[in-house]
Formats: C-alpha cells, structure tokens, sequence
C-alpha cells in the first residue's frame, strides 16, 4: 500500500440517520453496524446519545457488540449533559471516541448561540478537557467552519488541540465550499497553526451544492487525513459525501492522490444494498460505484471496446465493488450446497435455520420462475431479514378487480400467536383496498407518502420489490415486500411498515 492511510470515518448511524425518513430502529443499526464492520471503516459514529432513549440505546449496544473491533464514536454538543449521555453510551467500548461540537461562524454565534468569540473559545476548551477525562480520542467539530473567518477558525483549532483533542473536523455545514476553497481553508489551517501536527485534520462535507465527494478530495489533497462521509450519501438534506465514492477514487485514483484506505471494497456493493433497503432510500439508477447501471454499457461502440479490452471503457471492475449483477444463477435443481456456497459468495453469513430458509423460498421462487438470478436471491435473503421482530405477519389476501368491478380486498392477519384475524375493505384499485383492509384489522390508519415498485430482475416473471413509506402522526416508516405478485409485495411492504409503526409505540 502506498502513502499514507486515509482514516475512514462512517457517520450513517449518525448525520445519515437525520435524513429525512431514513431514521432506523436499534435493530437495523445494529445490522448497519456489523457491515460496516465486515467494510472495514476506521470510526463508526454510532448516533447522538442526548437526542433520545433510543439513539443512547442504540449506541450503547453498537459499543458493546463491537467497540473491540473498531472506534466507536459518539456525538455531544460543547455541553456537560450531552457529554456525560455520551460517556454512558460508551463506557462498554474499547475503542472509543467523543466527538463534541461547537459552531463558530459568525451567523451561527449571532443568532444561534448568541455566544461572543471568547465564550465560544472558553465552552469548547471547557467541552474537550471534560471528553478528555474520560478517553484519549477526542475529536472537536467548529461547526460551519467552511463559513468560519479563518484567524479565528485557527484559534479555535489551535485551543481545542492544547485541550486535547486528537481530531479537529473541519465540517461544511451547509455545503457551501467548493473544492478549491475548501482545499485553501484545510492549506491555511496547516500553515498558521502551530500545534496542527499534534492532531488529524478531518474533512465532513455536505452535498448541497453537489460538492462533497470533491471537496472531501480536496482536503485529502491538502492534508486531510480523515475524512467523514456516509453510504449512498446519506444525510442531512443533499446528504454527506458518500464513502464508496471517495473510496474508490482514492483507490482507482491511486496514482494521483498517494493514499489508501482500509476499506475491502468488494463490500460497498452488498453495504450499499442494505442500507438502501433498510432506510428505504433509493439509489438512483446511475449512481456512481453503486448504482444498477455503474457498469452497463449500452453504445454498441463501448461494448465493442470492452469485449476487445475491458480497460477500454471500465476504470473499475464490477468485482472490485462486490457488484451483484444479472447472473444466471441456479436452477430448480440445484442442490442445497451449490446455494449455500453462492448466499456466501454474495456475502451473506447465515446460520442453519436462516440458511434452510432461503432455500425454500429459493425453491418456491424457482417454481414459479424459469430463471433465478443473483439478484433474486439477494432480495429473498434481505426480505427474510427483514421479518425479524414483526409483531403482525400475513396469513392470506384475496382481491377482486376490474374494469367493471368494485376493487375488494379480503386479508387475514395474525398478531403474535393470537388467533387470525379477518377484514375486508373496497378501494380505489386492489392494492388501496388491501391498504385499508390492513388499517381495519391492525387499528392504525396512515398516510401513503411513497410507493416505488421495481423489478429485481429481468423477465414478465420477474419478482417485483415494492418499497412504501408512510406517514403516522408525523412519524415515517419504511417497509419493503418481494413476490412474483406485486399486490403480494405491496401488501408484504404495508404490513412491514405498519409493523415497524407497532413496535416503535405508535397507537391511533
Ligand atoms: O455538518 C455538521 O457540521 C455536523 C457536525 C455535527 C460535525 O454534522
Ligand atoms: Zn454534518
């Protein structure tokens, strides 16, 4: 490897998770969490442990399950309470980090924190020395440092460093540097500051104007030597710089930019995938590294290049991403162990029962379906995930419709191992009258805010994957179903995100 290493700072769990209609439960970050350890990330910011019982829960348990393997972090803000929440959060954690934060732009001091330069200079030495006490990584964040006045910016880095800190980020807030200023802001913070190389510089860009995987290249090129960044870009409005992008450039980019990381790439792929699908949040078709048509070529003149010689026209290659394509995998008859070697190939590791599982869904779908691809089997391995936990299952749904029929639906549904309920509703088509069906027997009536339906993979006997949000007092929840139906799949997706909606409290 040549050059230094770059430290790869995950804040899914934290920035991502503000996103909005991307908020997890403990159960999926903790399954978030566990890729990320598999990705090979230096830090897991884990959450905000002031925020909610929730978030320190989730923290807690993240700290617990794998603060030997890798850093994990926890937010505060330059305040006693949020570090004491933080600290609790962590105290199972080998590895640990307490990242506090203080914004320090002048709109942010005016009308934010209406807190003049020397208080803000007094709260976060204050705030580090308290952190310090407790771990040795200390990380402090000036928030809005990209609109910062630079001689105060480096006052502000150069306290925080004599306090302790072991990490100064040098966040852009509101995504509003550009790639040559932020690379001016991150030079001139290693030239006028005189303890710089007592601490890492950290990069934390958000993609407001489109900006963040450049810029966080930029201070990389300027010095940086962690930078902060989420799968799929994920975060707060336009997102954080996304980590698979950066990853890759510096890997592809080698050449130029003399640094590596410690991330296995052939997991941004599959980490990719299941953050999509617990959040909900779609990748767009063309995303770069990690989007369905990264590496699809369709001009007859590339395709013609790439058979002749990939390097044509593939400065990566599919497998290096861990890209789970078209492949024809296996038929009906394939055997137990011919699946079990590929599910492990995909990256899945799951156990007997989870394994016996999949294969019977493999089987029923390979009955239904001539051909079953990797994809197929992706998406029925992660439907079985995301089961876990779900308080209401689906017993049967019948619908009737038309051109001249009165759309109906008849479900049945089982709480937990009460006896199976029955209700029938009438709709504006079948899958509306399932919906509401659903909302008649399980006592909660929402508001559909999203419905996406796609195909997995190719052919009229595709499985179709419907995702839904839907909207509950305020609160969103996410659910996902496959089938060869889609009105399966919509009613499997409904009733996951009712499910969710149950679990987190949500009543009438
Ligand atoms: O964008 C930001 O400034 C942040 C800080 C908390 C680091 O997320
Ligand atoms: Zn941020």
């Amino acid at each position: 490897m040549s050059g230094d290493q770059i430290i790869i700072f995950d804040t899914t769990l934290r920035d991502g998770e503000q996103s909005p209609g991307c908020s997890m439960n403990t159960r999926e970050k903790l399954e978030v969490a566990r890729a990320l350890v598999e990705l090979g990330v230096d830090v897991i910011e884990a959450g905000f442990p002031i925020a909610s019982p929730g978030d320190f829960d989730a923290v807690r348990q993240i700290a617990e399950k794998f603060g030997d393997r890798t850093t994990i972090c926890a937010l505060a803000r330059s305040r006693d309470e949020d570090i004491e929440k933080a600290k609790g959060a962590l105290v199972n954690a080998a590895k640990r980090r307490i990242h506090v934060f203080l914004a320090t732009s002048a709109i942010h001091r005016e009308f934010k924190l209406k807190m003049d330069k020397a208080q803000i200079i007094e709260r976060a030495i204050s705030s580090v020395k308290m952190a310090k006490e407790f771990t040795d990584d200390v990380e402090f964040s000036p928030e809005d440092a990209a609109r910062t006045e630079l001689d105060f910016l480096c006052e502000v880095v150069e306290k925080t460093i004599d306090a302790g800190a072991t990490t100064v980020n040098i966040p852009d807030t509101v995504g509003y540097a550009t790639p040559n200023h932020y690379f001016k802001v991150i030079s001139y913070l290693k030239q006028n500051v005189p303890n710089i190389n007592n601490a890492i510089i950290s990069s934390h860009c958000h993609d407001d104007l489109g900006l963040a995987v450049a810029n966080s290249l930029a201070a990389i090129e300027a010095g940086a030597r962690q930078v902060e960044c989420t799968i799929n870009g994920l975060g707060e409005r336009a997102g954080n710089a996304a980590l698979e992008e950066i990853v890759m450039a510096l890997r592809t980019r080698a050449d130029y930019y003399k640094v590596h990381t410690k991330i296995n790439t052939q997991k941004l792929y599959p980490t990719s995938h299941l953050v999509s699908s617990i959040t909900g949040m779609k990748v767009q078709r063309n995303k770069a590294i990690v989007g369905q048509n990264a590496f699809a070529h369709e001009a007859g003149i590339h395709q013609h290049g790439i058979l002749q010689e990939r390097s044509t026209y593939e400065i990566m290659r599919p497998q290096d991403v861990g890209y789970v394509g078209q492949n024809l995998v296996l038929g009906k008859h394939s055997g137990r162990h011919a699946f079990r070697d590929r599910v492990a190939q995909l990256g899945f590791q799951l156990d007997d029962a989870a394994t016996q599982k999949a294969f019977d869904d493999f089987i029923a779908l390979a009955d239904k379906k001539k051909e079953v691809y990797d994809s197929d089997i992706v998406a029925l391995i992660e439907n079985r995930m995301e089961e876990n936990g779900d308080r209401w299952k689906l017993i049967s749904f019948h619908t009737s419709a038309g051109s001249s029929a009165i759309p109906t639906a008849t479900i049945q549904l089982q709480y937990l191992e009460e006896p199976v309920l029955c209700d029938a509703a009438i709709g504006d088509g079948p899958i509306d009258a399932v919906f509401k069906a659903m909302e008649r027997i399980v006592g909660l009536t929402a508001r559909l805010e999203q419905f996406d339906v796609r195909s997995v993979s190719e052919g009229k006997d595709a499985l179709g994957e419907v995702r839904v949000t839907i909207n509950l007092g305020g609160r969103h929840f996410q659910g996902k179903g496959v089938s060869t139906d889609i009105i399966e799949a919509a009613a499997a997706a409904y009733l996951k995100a009712l499910n969710k909606a149950v679990s987190a409290g949500v009543t009438a």
